[in-house]
């Protein structure tokens, strides 16, 4: 980012209270604790109530974080969420977050890019600071994965839960906050990780309810090659972009998909697993409001201080990346 330096002025997170172990999944599949346990680093996770909504949860985790920013939802300019379980097709989720919050001036709209759209998300938000459209950003990622989950597929269903995480963006001190971002997609291989009906491709129809079209279908082990190579490589490419050293970094707040994903990151980036902000083993797959809530809380419990040098990484549907080195702009819990 060129002109203003735009930094995360406020944090705040949501989970629903219900949990689901996996000991409760072995009673619904064929599973068992063990095999998601060794394959994924995956103990529990929490699942909305069959009201909540993804701009319900949205509503809760930026609640939050506007407290944490001293700032009234009427100083919101722009709301963006990242959710691949958005309320409705249209309007955005967004706009009803913006109407749940009364951010009354406020514009708003969704990012489709699977678990990679809180990243995007960020930004994007930081652009419109940057270039002094926009003083105060809110960027949320709200996920209610466990209405499109295939609750008899156990390939999927093992993996995913529901929650959201949202920060506000403002402008800050010069040399802190987000120094460097990478995105992109390889749109070819979008294929892989799809919900194929309910779009203008194939719209909702007997059959498609039928054969479970409106789930999440994976082909597991591509992703997952995917994943190992682009993580790695995508937090190179910000890491370098920010004139920065592997030396220079004190935290990595990874996509939360598989612990074996994210240790293959790490031994890449030579740094040990107290250096990652880990929570999949309570959360699973949050998609969007993986990396948000990890953020959350390390931020909370006083492991990130001002000053530091974070890596915020993800993969996901598209396929897409993105990667985004900041340097934390607020003092620490502890601090
Ligand atoms: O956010 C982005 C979206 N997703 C991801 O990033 C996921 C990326 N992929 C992965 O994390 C892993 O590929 C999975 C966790 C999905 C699967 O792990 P894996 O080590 O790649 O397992 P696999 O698909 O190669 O399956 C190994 C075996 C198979 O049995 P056979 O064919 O060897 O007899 C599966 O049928 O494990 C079986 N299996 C299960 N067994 C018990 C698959 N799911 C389960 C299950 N419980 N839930």
């Amino acid at each position: 980012m060129k002109n203003i330096s735009v930094g995360i002025s406020g944090i705040g997170s949501y989970v629903p209270d219900r949990v689901l172990t996996n000991y409760n999944l072995a009673q619904m599949v064929e599973t068992n604790n063990e095999w998601i346990v060794e394959r994924t680093g995956i103990e529990q996770r929490r699942i909305a109530d069959t009201n909540q909504t993804a701009s319900d949860l949205a509503t809760q985790a930026a609640i939050k974080a506007l407290e944490d920013a001293n700032t009234t939802p009427e100083e919101i300019d722009l709301i963006i969420v990242a959710t691949a379980t958005p309320d409705h097709t249209f309007p955005s989720t967004a706009s009803l977050v913006q109407a749940k919050l009364n951010a009354t001036k406020a514009a708003a709209f969704d990012m489709s890019v699977g678990c990679t759209g809180f990243v995007y998300g960020i930004a994007t938000g930081a652009n419109f600071i940057s270039s002094g459209m926009y003083k105060k950003v809110l960027v949320i990622g709200s996920e209610v994965l466990s209405k499109i989950v295939n609750w008899e597929d156990r390939n999927t269903c093992v993996l995913f839960g529901d929650g959201a995480g949202a920060v506000v963006l403002e402008a800050c001190e010069d040399g802190y906050g987000i120094l460097s971002c990478e995105l992109g997609s390889d749109g070819k291989e979008g294929n892989v990780l799809i919900v194929p009906a309910g779009g203008s491709k194939l719209p909702a129809s007997e059959d498609t309810v039928k054969d479970k079209l409106h789930s999440i279908q994976m082909e597991g082990r591509e992703v997952f090659k995917f994943a190992v190579r682009i993580m790695e490589k995508a937090s190179l490419v910000a890491i370098e972009k920010a004139n920065l050293e592997l030396e220079d970094l004190d935290f990595l707040v990874p996509h939360q998909a598989n612990i074996r994903i994210i240790d293959s990151a790490l031994k890449k980036l030579k740094l040990s697993r107290d250096k990652a902000c880990i929570n999949l083993n309570k959360y699973g797959n949050m998609s969007s409001a993986s990396i948000p809530v990890a953020l959350d809380e390390a931020v909370k419990d006083g492991r990130v201080r001002k000053g530091d040098n974070l890596v915020l990484v993800a993969f996901g549907a598209g396929l897409t990346w993105g990667s985004l080195v900041i340097k934390w702009n607020k003092e620490g819990m502890d601090d």
